[in-house]
């Protein structure tokens, strides 16, 4: 706990100098239509910190003069981004590569790259499963993609996957690749630490690492003054954030972190995914509470609801202590919303225990999940220890049961706020009509509402909810 920090203050008095002062970012070049450039192409999947990771990679490729497509077919090098988390995203993967494939045979010295979790956890083998890919990338390696390449270009097959303790990235700026221009992420630490059993991310991303803080108020700053609005700090365990300046030795906690980024700018929203519930702090909650553009929102993993699972899961909290969570949300910040992640038929799981998820969902009242059914990864604890025990179709069919009642309740919790005004971030035209603007209030639900002359994405406006799905709040702009 960093709390009562005396130096604080010292800390955010050098923040404020270097938020004036300093050019921290290097601006991406501009695409140059130079016919003689090479071109770069990258698709991602999996988690935010992947598409996150991908703007990082954009940035250092850009460095060395590519330019990015977002047409495969006229690419001299197709990256893809991977994710290892259920064995239906490798497979996804998999898939993709044979697209891939393709084109390599059409345009001979097209360079495949794999990126991300797959590369990491695969390594080698990846080379010798897939004879067309020509380089094999882990996530803390992607600064020396360029070198790669390069040996790639005179066919040998490159491959880094070492995994750092120290590497964050924090000093490349990210080239925003298909954004809206309004909300972006700033990734505030990597790895994980935690050892979930049934979690491939410890092995993939390595030991938890923070990023400075200097260089995240930084980004904020940058990406405000580039009219972005909403930045979302990412980690997969944003309540464990620490650093420590080197300089001075003063020491920063995610409650802190987030009060810093939510001074730069009144007007710019501030989100984070994903807190732990065995670290989530009255302290983050109370700093939430005392900002307006802290988004009243915390994705909340609960997993089970049940604690023999949860033991077996070694998440490291019971129901009683994810109850007290929500009990502490509630109490703080009452006006906040949650959502899950919800993994059914884990190893041993009773039909018993696959009830108390149910009832969790009902107790937590989330406003929306994620949610799977339980899939093996190799190397895990799980894999290693326990058995899989349950058949897929019953995983299948308690999934169904947690999607039904989840999306039941997700109606019910919209249809609660028909008849109230929410001030909306508008982030562009929505799917459905040119006609319609969408955007999201603090609590992180999606509006839709027509559009009024004179206003644009990147605007804030209040719009009164008059009809509510699962998905969505419909309403209409009024005066505040
Ligand atoms: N760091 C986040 C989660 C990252 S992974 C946290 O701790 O909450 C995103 C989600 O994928 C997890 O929350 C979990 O619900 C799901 N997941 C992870 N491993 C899985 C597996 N082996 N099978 C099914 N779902 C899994
Ligand atoms: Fe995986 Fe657990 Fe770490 Fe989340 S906290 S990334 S679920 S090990
Ligand atoms: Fe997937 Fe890696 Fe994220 S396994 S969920 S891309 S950290």
């Amino acid at each position: 706990m960093y709390n009562d920090n005396p130096t604080l203050e010292g800390l955010k008095n050098e923040i404020v100098e270097c938020k004036q002062g300093e050019v921290f970012h290097k601006e991406n070049p501009e695409p140059t239509p130079d016919a003689d450039t090479r071109k770069f192409y990258i698709e991602s999947y999996g988690c935010q910190m992947n598409f996150s990771d991908s703007e990082i990679v954009a940035s250092i490729l850009s460095e060395v003069g590519f330019q990015s497509t977002r047409n495969m077919e006229e690419s001299d090098l197709i990256l893809i981004n991977t994710c290892s988390i259920r064995e239906k995203a490798e497979d996804t993967v998999r898939k993709r590569l044979r697209v891939f494939d393709k084109v390599k045979e059409t345009r001979p010295g097209t360079l495949v790259g794999v990126l991300g979790c797959m590369a990491e956890r695969l390594k080698t083998k990846l080379l010798d499963e897939e004879k067309l890919v020509d380089l094999v990338i882990g996530p803390d390696a992607y600064r020396d993609l360029p070198k790669l390449v390069a040996e790639a270009d005179d066919g040998e097959k490159g491959i880094n996957v070492f995994l750092s303790r120290e590497e964050t990235y924090a000093d490349i700026s990210p080239m925003r690749l298909d954004s809206n221009g309004v909300s972006a992420f700033i990734s505030i630490m990597r790895g994980c630490d935690n050892m979930c059993s049934f979690c491939v991310v410890p092995f993939t991303r390595g030991r938890e690492r923070s990023r400075d803080a200097f260089s995240i108020v930084a980004e904020a700053v940058d990406l405000y003054n580039k009219g972005y609005r909403e930045v979302t700090l990412l980690g997969q365990n944003v309540d464990s954030y620490k650093w420590e300046n080197p300089e001075t030795g003063n020491r920063v906690s995610f409650a802190e972190l987030l009060e810093m980024v939510a001074q730069v700018y009144p007007d710019l929203r501030v989100r984070f995914s994903t807190s732990h519930p065995k670290d989530m702090t009255d302290e983050v909650l109370h700093t939430m509470a005392k900002y307006e553009n802290i988004c009243k929102y915390i994705h909340l993993p609960v997993q089970s609801g049940n604690s023999r699972v949860l033991d077996l899961m070694n998440r490291t909290y019971d129901r009683e202590w994810y109850i007290d969570r929500l009990e502490a949300i509630k109490r703080i910040i009452p006006d906040c919303a949650i959502s899950s992640d919800i993994i059914a038929g884990f190893c041993t799981e009773t039909e018993e225990e696959h009830q108390d998820t149910l009832s969790m969902i009902e107790l937590a009242n989330y406003s929306m999940s994620y949610m799977f059914f339980y899939s093996e990864r190799p190397g895990t604890v799980a894999a290693r220890k326990l058995e899989d025990d349950i058949p897929l179709e019953v995983k299948k069919r308690r999934l169904q049961e947690v999607i039904r009642l989840q999306t039941q309740i997700s109606y019910r919790h919209n249809q609660r706020d028909i008849g109230k005004t929410f001030k909306v971030l508008i982030e562009g035209d929505s799917k459905k009509s040119d006609q319609d603007f969408k955007g999201r209030n603090s609590q992180n639900k999606m509006v839709v509402f027509p559009k009024q002359e004179g206003l644009k994405p990147g605007e804030y406006t209040w719009v009164k909810i008059h009809d509510a799905t699962s998905a969505t709040l419909k309403g209409e702009i009024v005066e505040k």
